[in-house]
């Protein structure tokens, strides 16, 4: 079968046809599915039936494991390479990472690497009289650079804007190891993205303390001036999940935030890899 590629529409995302991912992928087809994730920064494949190992070795094949700090709290027994993200409890313990990501950002953007991209295989999800629940929406930082008057591109461009582990709120609150290991780290609020060479913003509110060269509360109002344009409506595509959807983010092209409108006895069971990336430039 053709692999076919069709757009959502959107400012960001694209469904990925013709694809079994419990299949090899012939390095032609993966060059098809990896311009497409580049081009796209959301790509979704539906209706697939893979096993952890699957999901590993396709993560594997844009980078690099990334392990993050709920890898060693609630990942899939023997795939330590997947975290378990979902709102179920078994013997009242939690199997997996509760409200991960229910705050607009860019997964461990606060890292001196952040990962390239993050995959989520949905294994069940939640739905209100057969009408889906826990929808992730996708805001494009490429569309909202694009987007921006050539006043405020020149105010930011080139600036360095301090990015700190401690400033999200969290469910489950870091250790303090956890704080140790990850220091502040600096960025580039408009980095390029490195297959593309296009622009994107990098701001976000929580993550983003400061912007170097710049007084407090004046970087307090621009990263919360730019925090809320990338999230404009014109620039979101919002994803509404199936059991079998697979789908990737690209980790600069997009921030993207889990919409959490549902609990138990509504269950969400994802599995979720990361695959490495490069230092923002
Ligand atoms: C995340 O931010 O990694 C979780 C997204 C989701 O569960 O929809």
């Amino acid at each position: 079968m053709p692999i076919e590629i069709i757009p959502t529409g959107a400012a960001v995302g694209a469904e990925i046809r013709g694809v079994d991912l419990a299949q090899p992928i012939d390095d032609v087809s993966f060059a098809t599915i990896e311009r497409a994730y580049n081009e796209h920064g959301v790509i979704f494949f539906r209706d697939q039936h893979i096993t952890p190992p699957q999901q590993v070795a396709f993560t594997r094949r844009f980078g690099e494991i990334e392990f993050n700090i709920f890898g060693e709290r609630w990942s899939v027994a023997g795939s330590p390479e997947i975290v378990v993200v979902s709102n179920i409890t078994e013997d009242g313990r939690p199997i997996g990472v509760r409200r991960a990501g229910e705050n607009w950002h860019s997964d461990m953007c606060y890292t001196a690497r952040p990962p390239r991209g993050t995959m989520l295989y949905a294994l069940e999800t939640p739905d209100l009289h057969g009408l889906p629940l826990g929808d992730t929406e996708f805001a494009s930082a490429q569309a909202a650079w694009e987007a921006l008057p050539d006043r405020m591109r020149h105010r930011i461009e080139g600036r360095q804007a301090v990015f700190d582990f401690t400033g999200r709120k969290r469910a489950f609150p870091p250790t303090q190891t956890e704080i140790d290991r990850n220091p502040p780290v600096r960025h580039p609020i408009v980095r390029t993205h490195p297959c593309t060479g296009r622009e994107c913003l990098y701001v976000m509110r929580d993550d983003c303390t400061g912007i170097e060269g710049m007084d407090a509360a004046e970087a307090e109002a621009l990263i919360a001036a730019l925090a809320e344009h990338i999230i404009k409506p014109a620039f979101i595509y919002r994803h509404q999940w199936r059991a079998g959807d697979l789908l990737m983010w690209d980790n600069c092209t997009v921030q993207h935030r889990a919409i959490q409108d549902y609990d138990m006895p509504r269950r969400r069971l994802m599995h979720r890899t990361t695959m490495g990336g490069a230092v923002p430039t």
